[in-house]
């Protein structure tokens, strides 16, 4: 077992936005959280990095409590969440950008050999080294913001919401190389609107309803589940 949630619950002021999560990510797999908007998907990706407190339950990372830790102790252990709304620095290159990303790594020829496999899985991004990151198109920054949490050479990569906003066809593109980035060995654990497209890249499925797991199951499964086909693929009711 790679990360564990154990009854995790998070409380912004006097609100708790997650009741108690249970929920284990295997290494290797890639794994994703359905849910509506505020279900607390992000909520969820943020306490793992360290980004926001957790108010009971544990987080546990191969063994080891997490959830006391600062952020960039998490993200030094291994872990590495790429931000919802894909917040490059504007004034700085494509470069610059993924530079950051690998600002705590020493070894230089690792963090050649980083940047050479992160220009493979987005070529646009090797083409554009030199443009400023303010001046790239939605889809290019959500690449960019992806390429450089992988240059922290994390184990686990926490995606958040990746595909918003995205063209259908850079969609699709960004879905694959997702695949490629689990393929190579990183675990995933992916947080989607676009539930179809997450199911069938994952191997496990989470259902977030208002801070409560309600479902989980095999990807496949919840692919022809009923229930998540009406409520989260648009299957049954119109048709
Ligand atoms: N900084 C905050 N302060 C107060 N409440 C917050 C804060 N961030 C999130 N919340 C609340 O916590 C709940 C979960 O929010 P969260 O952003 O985790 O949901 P989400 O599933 O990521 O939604 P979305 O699909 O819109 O991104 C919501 O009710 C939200 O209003
Ligand atoms: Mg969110």
């Amino acid at each position: 077992m790679m990360l564990e949630l154990r009854d995790l619950k998070v409380r912004y002021g006097q609100v708790e936005a997650l009741h108690g999560l249970n929920l284990t990510v295997e290494e290797g797999e890639l794994v994703t959280i359905l849910g509506a908007n505020g279900a607390g998907k992000s909520t969820t990706l943020m306490a793992i990095s360290g980004l926001v407190a957790v108010a009971e339950g544990g987080i546990y990372f191969k063994g080891e409590r997490i959830d006391t830790l600062r952020s960039h102790q998490v993200v030094n252990l291994g872990i590495t969440q790429s931000p919802e709304g894909r917040r490059v620095f504007g004034p700085l290159t494509v470069a610059e950008n993924l530079a950051l990303g690998a600002f705590t790594k020493s070894d230089r020829p690792a963090v050649a050999a980083r940047l050479k496999w992160i220009y493979e899985l987005f070529p646009r991004l090797y083409e554009r080294q030199t443009q400023m990151a303010g001046t790239l198109s939605g889809g290019e920054q959500q690449m960019l913001a992806i390429g450089r949490a992988l240059m922290s050479e994390p184990q686990l990569l926490l995606l958040d919401e990746p595909s918003l906003g995205l063209a259908p066809l850079l969609v699709k593109s960004i879905f694959q190389t997702i695949r490629s980035i689990n393929q190579a060995g990183v675990t995933v654990i992916l947080v989607e609107q676009n539930a179809r497209a997450a199911l069938k890249l994952a191997d496990r499925g989470y259902v977030l309803e208002v801070g409560r797991i309600v479902m989980e199951g095999p990807a496949q499964k919840l692919l022809h589940d009923p229930q998540v086909q009406s409520t989260y693929l648009g299957v049954g009711a119109m048709e």
